[in-house]
């Protein structure tokens, strides 16, 4: 009973969420119930018609031309029927059409709001089957299934009133088997809702898993493992078949039941409503007529096993998308201060940071400040760069009073305000199928091309787009898959560039190019710079050492801070490491992008 409950308040829950589309649609919506209660009511008449005409044979009294009457009423009422239904068609199926899309786009907004913690902990296979799949049964739900429903409710009140009319103990007698198929209803309701739930569940696993997959499908070739994820993929498809045959099961159960409840009531009324007959309590007429009635029951009575596995599977959906649209960026933003004019002092003050879930912080203790000109980043692999650019980009939250532009805490200042001071390169290139101007105006899209090739050739790339054959309008197909590592960086690069804004962030966006270009792109950033502030992460000290300042992290803390020279003569650590890395460039070229550092 306490679980009836708990899913009847989240069913109420994820029902507000489509209260806006129904309201701003009730004319809409009230039109298509009128035009199905008018339906119903004109079908009803047609079992009055047919009594007329039945009980005018049993006494003879009825002509032939009345006859013809009688059928060109029922052909008129049929003409009107079809004309009613095509409008509850029109009118609540585009209902359920405007619904999803309304529900869509929003949920589509909420998830461009949401941090990464959120779209670490849901994949992308399951977004992507909550706008496919979910979306879908939602739209059937209020769409075929609310058709359904109303027409259901409304036709078994209807018809039962026309029934009692005719004579009321038989039509108690015909529903008295009725109250079994409200009691299935209920315990299958909660056993639907279970099994759908997997089923949702699982068809999220399979998109990713597709997605996945052919998103790394180079490296799935790569290591012949083409007939393992075919085997994987296989055993998923197994899973998911065997699941939705048990929630058929489950449908099955209810809707021939709900068949089986009609013909045992179409059995009392043949065995009473017969003798009523032939006792003469009623008509032959009336006997026929209600016997019509109550095969126009029947519908309803089958109809109420489905609309409530519809509903059931929108209700599931309406929670899982609600799940969604329930979780709140942890990136918090009072916007009580108004962002500073300028953008010249970062300062970071006892910040410590540890990822949901881990025991260890990422960034332990971290105090710096950051002027204009270049803070170089350098530190072995997991020792916490990606995590302070990330911070610096107000992608991952921070507690208060731990990071200050301008002396502002940036938990105050809006944080769409913030990050468009930002440019920012992440370690992970994102490139679109689209063409190399495309992608390098990104975030400006009103830059002249004079602009992007400027950009391009700051960031040492212009060459070499020249040298292809369409130039800056080569297309670079998916995740820009015709062009290698180095270029990717460097393109991404140029998109960042190209936002021309105060900060600059270069999350170990060289790393993929030889020493000489990272130098020269360094070097080309210097005059690019002026009084920007840029921090550039990077696995070797070499290209860095002209910057400004230079940082080392290690396991998450600051080892070393300084000018290159000056940490040459005062500190060991940078020291050590300096001398590591360059004997190493002294060696083979592939060896010279080997992370820095020795292991302590
Ligand atoms: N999303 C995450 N959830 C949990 N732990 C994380 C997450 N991202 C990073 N970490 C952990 O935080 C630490 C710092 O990671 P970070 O990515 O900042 O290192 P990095 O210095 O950028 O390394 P690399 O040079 O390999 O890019 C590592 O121990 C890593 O395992
Ligand atoms: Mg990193």
């Amino acid at each position: 009973m306490q679980k009836f409950f708990r899913y009847l308040s989240q069913s109420k829950d994820a029902l507000s969420l489509v209260v806006p589309a129904f309201k701003r649609n009730r004319l809409r919506v009230l039109s298509g119930f009128l035009a199905i209660i008018a339906v119903d009511i004109i079908q009803l008449q047609i079992p009055r018609i047919i009594k007329k005409a039945v009980d005018g044979l049993q006494e003879s009294s009825v002509t032939q031309p009345e006859l013809l009457r009688y059928g060109l009423m029922i052909v008129a009422l049929a003409l009107s029927i079809a004309a009613l239904r095509f409008g509850w068609r029109y009118l609540i199926l585009g209902f359920s059409r405007i619904l999803e899309r309304d529900l869509r786009c929003t949920m589509f907004s909420h998830l461009l709001t949401l941090d990464n913690r959120f779209f670490q902990k849901r994949s992308t296979g399951e977004l992507m089957a909550l706008s496919s799949n979910d979306l879908a049964s939602v739209q059937i739900a209020f769409g075929m299934g609310m058709v359904a429903g109303a027409d259901a409710v409304f036709m078994t009140i209807a018809t039962l009133g026309f029934m009692a009319y005719i004579h009321p103990i038989l039509t108690l007698i015909a529903i008295s088997p009725m109250p079994v198929l409200a009691i299935l209803t209920t315990v299958l309701s909660a056993r639907l809702h279970k099994r759908f739930t997997k089923v949702q569940e699982q068809f999220s696993e399979l998109t990713e898993f597709v997605r996945s997959c052919l998103a790394s499908i180079r490296l799935v070739k790569a290591h012949t493992q083409e007939k393992h994820q075919s085997g994987l993929f296989n055993d998923m498809g197994k899973e998911y078949v065997r699941d939705n045959i048990r929630l058929a099961m489950v449908q099955g159960t209810l809707f021939p039941f709900a068949g089986l409840i009609a013909n045992t009531s179409m059995l009392l009324v043949i065995f009473f409503g017969g003798r009523y007959t032939i006792e003469g309590h009623i008509t032959v007429g009336e006997f026929v007529a209600f016997t019509s009635y109550l095969f126009m029951l029947t519908w309803p009575m089958m109809a109420l096993g489905w609309v409530t596995s519809l509903f059931q599977r929108g209700i599931t959906s309406l929670g899982r998308i609600s799940g969604v649209l329930d979780e709140h960026t942890a990136l918090t933003s009072t916007e009580t201060e108004k962002l500073p004019a300028d953008t010249k002092k970062l300062r970071i003050q006892d910040l410590t940071y540890t990822y949901p879930g881990q025991n260890r912080p990422a960034l332990e203790k971290i105090s710096l400040e950051i002027s204009p000109g270049i803070l170089g980043v350098v530190g072995r692999t997991g020792s916490g760069k990606s995590t302070l650019c990330h911070i610096l980009a107000r992608l991952s939250p921070v507690m208060d009073n731990t990071v200050f532009l301008e002396n502002r805490d940036i938990n105050t200042l809006s944080i769409t305000d913030f990050r468009s001071r930002v440019a920012y390169v992440p370690q992970d290139i994102i490139l679109f199928a689209d063409t190399i101007a495309a992608n390098i105006s990104l975030g400006n899209t009103d830059a002249t091309m004079d602009e992007i090739q400027k950009a391009a050739a700051t960031a040492s790339i212009h060459d070499e787009i020249m040298e292809m054959e369409e130039g800056y309008q080569s297309r670079i197909g998916e995740r820009g898959v015709k062009l290698s590592g180095g270029q990717r960086q460097r393109i991404a690069l140029a998109r960042a560039l190209l936002l021309d804004r105060p900060v600059l962030i270069i999350d170990d966006g060289l790393s993929s190019v030889d020493m000489d270009t990272e130098q020269k792109i360094i070097a080309a950033l210097s005059g690019y710079i002026r009084d920007r502030i840029c921090i550039i992460v990077s696995h070797r000290i070499a290209p860095l050492v002209n910057a400004n300042t230079l940082i080392v992290l290690d396991q998450g803390r600051i080892a070393a801070q300084g000018a290159h020279e000056e940490l040459l003569r005062t500190n060991s650590f940078y020291a050590t490491i300096h001398k590591y890395q360059t004997s190493f460039t002294t060696t083979p070229p592939e060896n010279s992008t080997e992370p820095g550092g020795p292991a302590r």
